[in-house]
């Protein structure tokens, strides 16, 4: 993730340990998405029983659901080692040939924002990807030429937040693609309770953790995020006591709302209602006027207002649905249609 891509509930966590203290190791312990466990489950015992590499994987969706987490359960229940690396930071083509080789036989490469990749390096990685080589020139000037290197049968698993900017060719290549949803409340719920668990909360009230979970935006890293900060609120405000009534006091704090909204969801809302009539504007100009980063916008609020009926993307631009108006007590009647 970029730094654009975050918000500051979604922020991979400064401490990293306890962050990945969190991250489920194994298919068991990671909960929801049960269509795409089961695909995966299915992958890896054929890979097993056949004794080779697993096939291409590339998972896509918002920040925060599981993405990088599954490259790591993937590699592990393979047996195999994990190399990451991201699209941004594959610069030259020579990068990507160092880590290509020195891959092992049945190794994950795992590529986060794979959609930024440039497209010299996404050339390599075609005939990586399919014939498991690559060509690399050696030397400068009238001795150059290009040497094919073979590459040990790996598995690259891609991530993105933006399936649309993958190119075609290597959308193409990968045998299976894999679309997080946000997850629903009661998985969730179980997220939150355990790592509530983990993380040593002993007096964490179930009703809390519904409510946490009702409010993370469907996500589990914002569900952990808002755990934290009930459990830190609970022990300074309640006796350590997480109840369902301090987890609400911690998140109206935070100024999350009932439906999980925080602050930038509603200035969209606003915005596109007051500012722009309810629409149709483009993302250029929503981002401008709410002070965001269009990438931000489109990649991290947008799908979930979208997903719970708020707004919708239509060929003119963004649109502010009749659940947008409900939400801030507005009349969806424009002033024009009122004369
Ligand atoms: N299914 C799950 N069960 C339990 N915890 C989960 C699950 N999915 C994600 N998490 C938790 O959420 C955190 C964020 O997940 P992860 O880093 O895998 O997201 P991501 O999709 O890679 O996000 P980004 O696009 O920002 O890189 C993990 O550290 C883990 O604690
Ligand atoms: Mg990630």
């Amino acid at each position: 993730m970029t730094e654009h891509t975050l918000d500051k509930f979604n922020r991979e966590d400064a401490n990293g340990e306890l962050q990945n203290s969190l991250r489920p190791a194994q298919m068991g312990e990671f909960v929801g998405q049960e269509k795409i466990k089961e695909r995966l489950e299915v992958m890896i015992q054929s890979a097993k029983m056949r004794g080779e590499a697993l096939e291409h994987i590339l998972l896509s969706g918002p920040p925060g659901l599981g993405k990088t987490t599954l490259a790591h359960i993937l590699a592990r229940t393979m047996g195999v080692q994990l190399r990451i690396t991201s699209g941004p930071t594959l610069e030259k083509a020579g990068d990507l040939a160092g880590l290509l080789t020195g891959l092992e036989e049945n190794d994950v490469l795992f590529i986060d924002e794979i959609h930024r990749l440039n497209k010299t390096i996404e050339e390599y990685l075609y005939p990586a990807m399919e014939d498991f080589r690559i060509d690399i020139v050696i030397d400068q000037g009238p001795s150059a030429r290009s040497v094919c290197l073979n590459l040990p049968r790996f598995t690259l698993v891609g991530a993105t937040t933006r399936p649309g900017m993958l190119s075609s060719p290597l959308r193409s290549r990968f045998g299976i693609m894999n679309r997080l949803e946000y997850y629903h409340a009661d998985a969730l719920t179980r997220i939150v309770l355990r790592s509530a668990g983990l993380l040593n909360i002993g007096s964490m009230d179930p009703e809390a953790a519904r409510e946490i979970a009702r409010r993370a935006r469907g996500t589990p890293r914002i569900a952990n995020n808002l755990l934290k900060w009930v459990r830190d609120y609970a022990l300074v405000k309640n006796d350590g006591q997480a109840t369902r009534a301090a987890a609400d006091q911690a998140l109206t704090m935070l100024e999350i709302d009932q439906h999980g909204l925080d602050e930038m969801d509603k200035r969209i809302l606003e915005t596109l209602i007051v500012k722009f009539q309810g629409g149709p504007v483009g993302l250029h100009s929503l981002a401008v006027a709410v002070g965001e980063e269009a990438g931000t916008l489109e990649e991290v609020h947008e799908p979930y207002l979208i997903m719970q009926g708020y707004l919708s993307r239509t060929q003119q631009g963004r649109v502010a649905l009749p659940l947008a108006y409900e939400k801030l007590g507005l009349s969806t009647a424009r002033p024009q249609q009122l004369l």
